[in-house]
């Protein structure tokens, strides 16, 4: 199947509450990973790509070409949006010449009317080609890719402006973190979401997805969250099977140090995550 754009499966899970789960790539291994374990589980999914990703896997087109190589020589057929996580305007414009069916314009780190600017650039030209448009609203915590927020909370009164313009999503802080969540992180603001999701009335966007406690995941989509970035998690999980391969000395014994083996256990391990967050998220056999 050829890749799709993100607007029909995050409508459905917004109006099915459930959610999309939106994981992160980093390389071949990643995405293989991601859309096997999607047609198994029968799940949309959208394969996501920040841009310090698609630097260090050489640039938008190899990552396009993998993705839809992948696609075909595995017979994916379930619906697999490719998006451009986290860009800055001139990533998210040229993502949408690239063969990208969905961009995230980023603009949390601008003043708002900049922000609505380039968002509103970012927005027409998605529509033009079909492609789906992920906006942000204030600051989102912790660290990715070089760039640190605060843990804001959304302003109500800027989501509903931004909606204004017709994005197919809206990422807004509701206490959320990229990142490990430190100890002393309490909670998702519950009442946040609640004015966001009246002044959004669209598929809001949660990202710091790994480490958030399932009961809170579990209220957040029935609050309107219906898509979930996830990275953190699969690196951990991967980290630590690959680090467990080496440090028990297998990586030692016979032909091990094959890729192709060292990698086996890190790759079973992600397909375990994003099994996880697909039945987690409430997106199996949603395809
Ligand atoms: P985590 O790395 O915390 O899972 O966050 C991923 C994310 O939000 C990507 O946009």
């Amino acid at each position: 199947m050829a890749l799709v754009n993100a607007k029909e499966m995050t409508k459905k899970a917004f109006e099915g509450q459930y959610a999309v789960p939106h994981i992160n790539t980093n390389n071949l291994e990643w995405s293989k990973a991601i859309l096997e374990t999607a047609q198994e589980m029968n799940s949309p999914i959208i394969i996501a790509t920040s841009e310090g990703a698609v630097k260090y896997m050489g640039g938008q087109h190899v990552v396009v070409g993998m993705v839809k190589g992948l696609m075909k020589d595995l017979n994916i057929t379930v619906p697999v949006a490719l998006h451009l996580d986290h860009g800055s305007k001139e990533g998210a414009l040229n993502a949408l010449k690239s063969g990208y069916t969905s961009v995230m314009y980023d603009g949390s780190h601008e003043d708002f009317e900049t922000n609505f600017a380039n968002s509103k650039e970012v927005i027409e030209a998605a529509k033009a080609g079909n492609q789906s448009v992920e906006v942000e609203v204030g600051t989102l915590g912790g660290e990715e890719d070089g760039i640190t927020g605060n843990g804001d909370l959304a302003d109500p009164e800027e989501v509903a402006k931004m909606a204004t313009l017709g994005p197919d999503m809206i990422a807004a802080g509701i206490g959320n973190i990229h990142g490990p969540y430190p100890a002393s992180w309490k909670s998702l603001s519950f009442e946040t979401l609640s004015k966001l999701k009246q002044a959004a009335g669209r598929a809001i966007v949660l990202h710091g997805g790994s480490g958030i406690p399932g009961d809170q995941i579990e209220k957040a989509i029935s609050m309107g969250v219906s898509k979930i970035n996830v990275n953190t998690e699969l690196q951990q999980a991967n980290a630590a099977a690959v680090k467990e391969f080496v440090i028990s000395g297998k990586v030692d014994q016979g032909k091990n140090f094959d890729p192709r083996k060292l990698y086996a256990d890190g790759y079973k391990a992600m397909k375990e995550t994003v099994r996880f967050k697909i039945n987690q998220f409430g997106s199996a056999n949603k395809a």
